[in-house]
């Protein structure tokens, strides 16, 4: 047996015994690569006679394409048995039960927000979000609170050491207020949304937490008027709390976004030590309970964001979005809402297959 078969049979041999996909490359190098053994004999070609290279070339060739034809056909070997081999591993059976109950849950903040999302949109309502790191324009001054504004104290707020481009203030958004501007900034009017987010204060006890949740309504056309809000809020509190009697009490107020500006409070009895909405706060056994924020949109508002007062008119509603889901759904610390204690997620939480719908009940408990 000559120099070349036995090269040949070493080759073959050895590329059948490579285990992965790093050690045929060596191999590969080692035979076929610039300075590779088959490589160098091939380069001999050039030197040799006519004869010699007519009874060595087509050795010389063979030799290296059963080379390659050994590299390739192994590589598709070593690819396949790894697929082989994941495909065995990664057995799903299809005929196994169900697990008992579902794992995870939907947060009753996740749960509030779409219940509030399914009961607006049914009133034509879009939803909208905005950033949660504001500048001051967006947060205070274009919400008429000017930077001597008592208000703006009141707000506990987060400011970062930066400015933005336009030299503002950099603040985590105190409330969802400052999405009516963006709204009407970037769509002008007439507008019918609503914008749930998360909100920052710097507060912190049973019934505050440094963030919390707020859902924002803002509603821009002509001829609009308090009674338009006061229909809006009480169709929108009888769907999310399921029940027709829910009254409600319009009392004057102030914020500086909206003028007139009215507090809605909302009446209540106790049951089981639990606080249940319906009913007026003045019959007997009744109380009124203050729920929401809102008014009609300050004609200083409408100006700075780029709206013709004269033209236009709306109201906006503020109502934090943990509340409404402590009232409805009976809890009474907030912080545990915060704590992700799988226990209170289990009790409190939503089956992922249970969408509020409206003609499901949008509050279909878990
Ligand atoms: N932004 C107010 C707050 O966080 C709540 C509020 C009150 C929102 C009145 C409104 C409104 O849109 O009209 O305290």
């Amino acid at each position: 047996m000559n120099d070349m078969d036995a090269l040949k049979d070493s080759a073959l041999e050895r590329i059948a015994a490579a285990q992965d996909g790093g050690t045929l490359e060596e191999l590969r190098i080692e035979f076929l690569g610039k300075q590779g053994s088959v490589s160098v004999l091939l380069k001999t070609l050039g030197a040799m006679t006519p004869d010699q290279r007519q009874s060595e070339g087509p050795k010389i060739q063979g030799l290296r394409s059963a080379v390659a034809d050994a590299l390739a056909a192994r590589k598709q070997a070593l690819d396949n048995a790894g697929l082989e081999q994941r495909l065995a591993s990664e057995v799903l059976d299809l005929s196994l039960p169900a697990p008992e109950s579902p794992r995870g849950t939907v947060h009753p903040v996740s749960q509030v927000m779409d219940e509030l999302a399914e009961i607006f949109a049914d009133l034509g309502f879009e939803v909208k979000t905005g950033p949660e790191i504001e500048d001051d324009w967006h947060n205070f001054t274009a919400l008429n609170m000017p930077e001597s504004h008592p208000a703006r104290a009141m707000h506990d707020t987060f400011y970062f050491p930066d400015h933005d481009a336009q030299g503002r203030r950099m603040l985590l958004r105190t409330h969802t207020s400052p999405v009516q501007i963006r709204t009407m900034v970037s769509e002008g009017a007439p507008v019918r949304i609503i914008a749930p987010g998360r909100v920052y204060r710097s507060d912190s006890d049973a019934t505050h937490t440094p963030m919390f949740h707020q859902v924002e309504g803002l509603v821009i056309d002509k001829g609009i008027h308090l009674g338009h809000l006061k229909w809006t809020l009480e169709t929108f509190l009888k769907a999310f709390f399921e029940r027709d009697d829910i009254v409600l009490r319009l009392r004057p107020s102030y914020f500086p976004f909206t003028e007139p500006s009215v507090e809605v409070d909302v009446g209540f009895a106790i049951e089981n030590g639990r606080r249940v909405l319906g009913g007026s706060g003045d019959a007997p056994g009744h109380a009124w309970m203050e729920l929401l924020g809102s008014g009609m949109v300050n004609a200083r508002v409408l100006e700075f964001a780029g709206l013709d007062p004269a033209e236009w008119q709306g109201f906006a509603f503020g109502v934090g979005v943990d509340r409404l889901a402590m009232l409805k759904y009976g809890m009474d610390d907030l912080r545990a809402f915060f704590d992700g204690d799988v226990r209170w997620l289990e009790h409190y939480g939503f089956s992922p297959f249970d969408q509020p719908t409206l003609s499901a009940g949008v509050g279909a408990r878990a």
